[in-house]
């Protein structure tokens, strides 16, 4: 079993951006920048932008970091992105979900400029993704294709199975998967809470992408021996003995499965810290398809 490190993998992909950035700011042009919106209080989301803005930090971006109060209307969000759309030393930004109930995601989502997207959760972009097209590709799905590639990880003619259908990572990552790349070709059956026999179709995976947000969810008797299993699950769980008073949890059963793997992703450290790499490689994706 080999342990697929996500930490290492996402520190390399920062190095190598840090060191593009310094190239670009040396030839006399501005350095590229993000912002985020924050809305509201959420533990996680408040974590995982102010990593963003360190990220950005860290490698020479430039980074603004919006935060909004929890009851802020519908039309005021809207108002801020058509703000940040139109800023134009601004190469993309980020409206950190969930949002909360009383504004509708999807509106806020469409709303962002597609050549600012670099979630790549726009309709354009996913469109462009799907059908193979250069453009922002979600952080996550991009991180699962980094770290395969960087492994050397066969996928082609191989079964891959994902297990849940998100439109942030599920989704994304099956149609990655299928395509004709050099990490794709493989053989994809997506799956999710209505699939039927999901233990039988999971024993023939060669590629296991666990994405439902469910601790513990793939277990040992759901896993073939030699395969490949990608644990995308981050849910907090009491945990009395951390300071924080919680640790992350993946999807994955990772005791049990892991003596069967050929290679894993642990969590904390497997996918987690590879989204955020995948965020920082949209930023330049958006960055060079302005100036470069
Ligand atoms: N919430 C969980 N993951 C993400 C992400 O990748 N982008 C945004 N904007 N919100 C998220």
């Amino acid at each position: 079993m080999k342990l697929i490190d996500g930490k290492a993998t996402a520190n390399q992909i920062r190095e190598e951006i840090a060191e593009e950035v310094k190239e670009i700011v040396a030839s006399g042009k501005r350095a590229p920048h993000l912002a985020a919106v924050l809305v509201g209080e959420d533990g996680g989301s408040i974590t995982y932008v102010n990593a963003k803005i360190s990220d950005c930090k860290q490698i020479g971006f430039r980074s603004t970091l919006i935060k909004k109060d929890a009851d802020i209307t519908e039309d005021e969000l809207l108002a801020v992105v058509d703000e940040l759309n139109q800023q134009d030393d601004l190469d993309g930004f980020i409206v950190q979900l969930p949002l909360p109930k009383h504004i509708n995601e999807e509106k806020i989502i469409n709303a962002i400029r597609a050549d600012k997207d670099v979630d790549g959760f726009h309709p354009e972009n996913f469109g462009r993704m799907a059908l193979g097209m250069p453009t922002m590709i979600p952080a996550t799905p991009l991180g699962i294709t980094e770290l395969i590639r960087r492994y050397g990880i066969e996928t082609s003619g191989k079964h891959c199975v994902v297990i849940g259908r998100s439109n942030i990572v599920g989704l994304p990552a099956s149609i990655l998967m299928g395509q004709n790349t050099d990490t794709g070709n493989a053989t994809v059956t997506l799956t999710h809470s209505r699939t039927q026999n999901l233990k039988e179709i999971c024993l023939s995976a060669d590629i296991i992408i666990a994405a439902i947000g469910k601790p513990g969810f793939v277990k040992e008797d759901m896993v073939k021996e030699g395969a490949v299993v990608i644990d995308v699950g981050t849910t907090r769980v009491k945990d009395a003995t951390r300071k924080s008073g919680f640790r992350l949890r993946g999807d994955v059963d990772f005791d049990a499965v892991s003596p069967k793997c050929s290679y894993i992703t642990p969590v904390p450290g497997g996918v987690g810290p590879m989204t955020r790499a995948g965020l920082l490689q949209n930023l330049m994706v958006a960055y060079r398809q302005k100036f470069l």
